[in-house]
């Protein structure tokens, strides 16, 4: 683990500094950093992280599927606005940071201090193993970042819920929070090939509240997915995966081949 920059106590909010294999803060609250070098600062009732956020096997799901490439156009677009956006040595935070496919090349495109967290501890773990340079992956809530108030210059949030006034807190007066969701078109012949009735996306931005939305980007490509597998885990990775009937399911069983439209709205928000 090399982190420049850590997150605070989530105990009582002082600095966390490293001794060792363990964060600690000044009155000895202190967290151990995993083998992989990332921390759990959930506290209370949901401490182990391990059955709350996505579960251990859509993490790996979701791993396998990004590295085939089929979203490398949104990475790529999330590392330019980065680069764009920043001065020298950003810290650079990726809320809800799933497996960290995008904070890797986000990290790529520029030195910055990064760190992400997410719920799930099997997503985090996937994170850490990437060893990103000056970055440490943690989990957290989204609700409760443990992250000093006006320190965050590049937020990056993609696909994950929003939580206006914790973004806000953790963001600096010159900060930017680029979010993303689903477009118009994402996955449109994916929903074509199970429903009777597909819907198109509502691309509704959410309110900032103190954030304003300042700016909306598209990225949209046509990809082509070669496999069963593929098609398989992009379906488990959207929210239909988990209200599509059993009959429904089936059909993606039968198709070996898709090509589909990704379809992804960059909504910049700042103070
Ligand atoms: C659809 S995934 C997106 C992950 C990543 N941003 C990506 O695009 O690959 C949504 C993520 O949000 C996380 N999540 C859901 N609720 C959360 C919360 N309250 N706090 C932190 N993470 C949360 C889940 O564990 C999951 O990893
Ligand atoms: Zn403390």
């Amino acid at each position: 683990m090399q982190a420049q920059f850590f997150p605070c106590c989530p105990v009582c909010g002082a600095a966390l500094t490293q001794n060792g294999r363990t964060l600690q803060c000044a009155r000895r609250h202190s967290f151990d950093l995993a083998k992989e070098g990332y921390v759990n600062l959930l506290i209370g009732n949901h401490k182990s992280g391990d059955s709350i956020g996505d579960s251990r096997a859509m993490a790996r799901a979701r791993h396998q599927f990004l590295e085939r490439g089929y979203f490398d156009v949104l990475r790529l677009a999330m590392a330019q606005q980065m680069q764009t956006l920043t001065g020298e040595n950003p810290l650079v935070l990726d809320i809800c940071c799933g497996e960290g496919y995008y904070a890797a090349g986000v990290a790529a495109a520029k030195p910055c201090r990064l760190l992400g967290f997410d719920l799930s501890k099997e997503m985090v773990r996937l994170a850490a193993k990437r060893k990103v340079p000056n970055a440490l992956f943690f989990v957290a809530n989204l609700s409760a970042i443990p992250l000093p108030e006006q320190s965050v210059d590049f937020a990056m949030h993609l696909f994950a819920p929003f939580h206006a006034q914790a973004f806000a807190r953790v963001l600096k007066e010159s900060g930017t929070l680029l979010s993303v969701i689903p477009g118009r078109d994402h996955l449109f012949s994916l929903k074509k090939a199970v429903y009777d009735t597909p819907y198109r996306n509502d691309e509704q931005a959410p309110d900032g509240g103190v954030l304003r939305l300042l700016e909306r980007t598209r990225v949209k490509k046509t990809i082509f997915l070669e496999s069963n597998e593929d098609i398989r885990a992009l379906f488990s990775m959207t929210p239909y995966a988990y209200r599509t009937s059993r009959e429904d399911l089936a059909k993606i069983e039968k198709l070996e081949t898709l090509e589909t439209d990704v379809d992804f709205v960059l909504l910049r928000y700042g103070k």
